[in-house]
């Protein structure tokens, strides 16, 4: 099993353990990256923790039967895997920001800077404003600060980094959330056993939405 570290993490460990995965407690001073782990049919099963971005790889690549990546990370990445659930968690949004008075899709060859140079690629191309994309790894806000970029393509959370720096969303591109990714082949191979974790995992998501509407 495929699972991202970082923040997303302890919502992902709980909500397995809430559908019968056994781990066991994690000191902060834990460093390993792989985990020994009980599923709930009692076979045992590793978790490895990777870099979010690299959770769709490991699976669709067959080294990991299933995981838990973000869907801009699956969009990007064209990743082939099925995605069988939506988690509910890690919500955020794609969107194109920028300065309040420069729409950027108004703009002839906006220089987009972003983590995302797929997405924001194929979006500026669909919209009939064909971008110059500037690939970066992270703090892209800055980008059109000092003039790197008109714009940018990112993901937004609460908006708040957007807001300090001055920027605005423009248009929205998709809704992000984490999912359950699986690899192609197991889903065949091990079709009972991913069939259980599927099950149980829909299980706690139904009783948390319930559990939401009446509290
Ligand atoms: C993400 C994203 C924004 C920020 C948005 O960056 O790229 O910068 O979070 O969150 P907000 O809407 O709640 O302010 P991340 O923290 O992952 O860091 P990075 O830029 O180094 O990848």
């Amino acid at each position: 099993m495929a699972l991202p570290k970082g923040r997303v993490l302890k919502d992902t460990r709980a909500l397995l353990q809430e559908a019968g995965l056994e781990w066991e407690d994690l000191p902060d001073s834990d460093r390993r990256l792989i985990h020994p782990v009980r599923l709930p049919d009692g076979t045992d099963a590793e978790v490895l923790i990777l870099r979010a971005s690299d959770v769709a790889a490991y699976v669709e690549r067959g080294v990991c039967d299933l995981g838990v990546a973000g869907y801009d990370t699956i969009v990007e990445q064209h990743a082939d895997v099925f995605i069988p659930l939506d988690l509910q968690f890690a919500k955020c949004r794609m969107v194109v920001a920028g300065f309040p008075d420069i729409d950027p899709l108004a703009l002839e060859n906006p220089r987009i800077a972003t983590k995302y140079p797929r997405i924001a690629q194929d979006y500026f191309l669909s919209q009939g404003a064909p971008a110059k994309i500037i690939a970066l790894s992270g703090a892209v806000e800055i980008a059109p600060l000092v003039g790197l970029s008109d714009a940018i393509v990112d993901i937004v959370e609460t908006g708040s980094t957007l807001r300090t720096h001055g920027l605005v969303e423009h248009q929205t591109i998709f809704e992000i959330s984490a999912r359950l990714v699986v690899n192609r082949a197991a889903l065949r191979l091990r079709a009972r056993a991913i069939r259980n974790i599927e099950t149980r995992l829909e299980r706690v998501l139904n009783a948390r939405a319930e559990e939401a509407v009446c509290p």
